[in-house]
C-alpha cells in the first residue's frame, strides 16, 4: 500500500508503485488541472510540488509528475493546482491574470504551481530567481513577459502581506496557500516509510527522469525496485581525502552543496545548465552514470575527476574507476541487481583548477551536443597533471587518455593548447546525428578545449594567436 497526502486528502492505494504519478492524479483522482503535455519532462504542464519531512519541517520541491513513479509519493505531500484553488484567486493566480501571464491556459497550472513552489522554498525574493524556478515551464502563447511581470507582482503582494509567525503561516495569511498546509507536518509524521521492495524486480528506478522518458510503457507494466528501498544514500560527505556523493543524491543537491561550492566554486552555475529545476530535483548522480548516455553532464565531470564508483549487490561490494566503467554504447561494467552506492573522488589540493563546458542547441533545458571537463594540477607555469573528458564525440562518455598524458609536465602556453586540441581530435569518433554533424562536433570539442584554457589561464594564453589558423578539416 502506498500512503501519502494528495492536496488535503490522505491517500492509501494499492495501485502499482510504477504507475506514473500524473496518470494517477488525472485518471484515478480526476484532478485534471495537472496537464499532460510532452510526457518527457520538457514542458512543465504536469508540474506538482512534493513535500517531504526534512529535519522536522516540510520542504517542497517541484517535480514533473509525468516522469515520477507513484512509489515516490509514499510518505510525502503531493500538491497539485487544485490544492491552491480557494474561494478567491491566490496572489500568484491573480498576478497571472492581471499581467497577461495566461492566454490559452494550458501551461498555466504548471506555472502557478512552480511559482507557488518558489514562494514556499524561499524567504527572499527576486524576479530573476522566480524565473529560474519556472525554468521547467514552457508557454507557447504569452512570450513570457506577462509571466515575468506576474512574478514581480506576486513578490510585491507577498512583501505587503502581514508577517505570520513562520513562513508557512505568512504564506497562508497572504492567501498564497490554503490553511491545510499547516497540518501537513503532523500528518506526514504519522506515515511510516515502508519498503515497497518487489519480489522479482525488472527495473530499478531512482529519479525516473531517464527511465520514464525512454520506456515508461514497459516500466508501468513491470515490477521495479526504487532507490529508497535499496537505501542508496542521498548525501554529500567530505572525509580527510575524499568527497563522497551518494548514488541517490540529486543534481540539485549537488548544485546546492556547500562542500561542492567550497572546492568547485564554478560548478553550481555549470549545473544550472542541467535540465530544469524540476528535473534537477529528481535526477540522481547514479542515474546519470548508469544510463550511460555519451553526453551525460555529471558523468563527464566525474570522468575528468577520475571518480571511483562503489557498487553493492546484497552484501557484496566492489569499486570500479568510472573511466573503466563504459564498455560500449550503453554497456556498463555492472551486474544485474548491482547498485551504485557511492561515487568518490579526491579532495582537490594544491594549485587545482577545474572547468566544465557544454554546448547545446539551446542554452537551458537541453542536453549537450558536446560537453567536456578538465582538471589541472599546476605548479607555477607547469601542468603537473591533467584529466580531460569529452561527451558526444563517441559511443561512450570518454576519457581522453592520450591528451591528458600529453599535457603532463607541459608549460601552460598557447602552443600546449593547440597540441592538446590536435591530439584530442585523434582520440574521438563522433557521428553525425540530430545534434550536429561529425565535423561540427570535432570543431566544438576543439573550441571547448580552447575554452578550458582561456577560462582557467586567461593571462597565459594568447587568444588571438590561438584562434588564428588551426584548420582541422
Ligand atoms: C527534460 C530533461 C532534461 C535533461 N537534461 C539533462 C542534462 O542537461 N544533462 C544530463 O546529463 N542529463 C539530462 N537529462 C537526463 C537525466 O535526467 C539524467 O541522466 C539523470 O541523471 C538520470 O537520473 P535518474 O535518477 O532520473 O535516473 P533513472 O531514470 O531513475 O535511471 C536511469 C538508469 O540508471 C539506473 N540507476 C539509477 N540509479 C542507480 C543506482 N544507484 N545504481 C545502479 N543503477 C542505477 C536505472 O536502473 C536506469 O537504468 C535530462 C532528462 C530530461 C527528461
Ligand atoms: S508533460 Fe511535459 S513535462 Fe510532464
Ligand atoms: S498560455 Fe497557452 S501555452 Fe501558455
Amino acid at each position: 500500500m502506498i500512503q501519502f497526502i494528495l492536496n488535503n486528502e490522505e491517500v492509501l492505494t494499492e495501485s502499482s508503485p510504477t504507475t506514473v504519478l500524473l496518470d494517477f492524479i488525472r485518471s484515478e483522482k480526476q484532478l485534471t488541472g495537472t496537464k499532460e503535455g510532452c510526457r518527457e519532462g520538457d514542458c512543465g504542464a504536469c508540474t506538482i510540488l512534493l513535500g517531504e519531512l526534512v529535519d522536522g519541517t516540510v520542504q517542497y520541491k517541484s517535480a514533473n509528475s509525468c516522469l515520477m513513479p507513484l512509489s515516490d509519493a509514499h510518505g510525502r505531500h503531493v500538491v497539485t493546482v487544485e490544492a491552491l484553488n480557494q474561494n478567491e484567486l491566490t496572489p500568484v493566480q491573480e498576478a497571472m491574470v492581471e499581467e497577461g501571464g495566461t492566454q490559452c491556459g494550458f501551461c498555466t497550472p504548471g506555472f502557478v504551481v512552480s511559482m507557488t513552489g518558489y514562494f514556499l522554498n524561499n524567504k527572499k525574493f527576486s524576479v530573476d530567481d522566480a524565473v529560474d524556478a519556472m525554468s521547467g515551464n514552457i508557454c507557447r502563447c504569452t512570450g513570457y513577459s506577462g509571466i515575468e511581470r506576474a512574478a514581480e507582482r506576486a513578490i510585491v503582494s507577498y512583501n505587503r502581506a502581514s508577517s505570520g509567525k513562520n513562513h508557512i503561516e505568512r504564506l497562508i495569511e497572504a492567501n498564497f496557500i490554503p490553511p491545510i498546509f499547516k497540518s501537513v507536518k503532523d500528518q506526514l509524521k504519522k506515515i511510516k516509510r515502508k519498503s515497497l521492495k518487489a519480489k522479482k524486480a525488472k527495473y530499478f528506478v531512482s529519479g525516473g527522469t531517464d527511465l520514464y522518458v525512454q520506456q515508461w510503457e514497459n516500466v508501468v507494466r513491470a515490477d521495479a525496485d526504487f532507490a529508497s528501498d535499496e537505501k542508496i544514500p542521498n548525501e554529500i560527505i567530505s572525509t580527510k581525502t575524499k568527497i563522497k556523493i551518494g548514488g541517490a543524491t540529486t543534481i540539485q543537491q549537488i548544485l546546492e552543496s556547500k562542500i561542492i561550492k567550497k572546492y568547485f566554486p564554478a560548478l553550481p552555475e555549470d549545473l544550472e545548465l542541467f535540465g530544469s529545476l524540476p528535473i534537477r530535483n529528481r535526477a540522481t548522480a547514479a542515474g546519470n552514470i548508469v544510463n550511460a548516455s555519451p553526453i551525460g553532464d555529471l558523468t563527464n565531470i566525474f570522468i575528468a575527476l577520475d571518480a571511483d564508483l562503489h557498487l553493492k549487490k546484497g552484501s557484496e561490494k566492489r569499486s570500479v574507476r568510472i573511466r573503466d566503467f563504459y564498455k560500449g554504447y550503453k554497456l556498463v561494467d555492472k551486474k544485474k541487481d548491482e547498485f551504485i552506492e557511492w561515487i568518490t573522488f579526491n579532495i582537490p589540493h594544491g594549485d587545482f583548477h577545474f572547468n566544465f563546458e557544454k554546448v547545446s542547441k539551446r542554452t537551458y533545458l537541453d542536453i549537450a551536443s558536446v560537453n567536456s571537463s578538465i582538471y589541472f594540477l599546476t605548479q607555477k607555469n607547469l601542468i603537473k597533471s591533467a584529466g580531460l573528458s569529452a561527451g558526444g564525440v563517441g559511443p561512450i562518455p570518454m576519457y581522453l587518455k592520450n591528451t591528458s598524458e600529453l599535457l603532463r609536465d607541459k608549460l601552460i602556453s598557447t602552443e600546449t593548447v593547440r597540441s592538446a586540441a590536435e591530439m584530442a581530435l585523434t582520440e574521438i569518433s563522433p557521428i553525425s546525428d540530430a545534434r550536429g554533424s561529425a565535423e561540427y562536433k570535432k570543431l566544438l570539442l576543439r573550441q571547448l578545449i580552447y575554452s578550458h584554457f582561456l577560462v582557467l589561464f586567461p593571462d597565459k594564453i594568447d587568444e588571438i594567436a590561438l584562434l588564428k589558423g588551426g584548420e582541422i578539416f
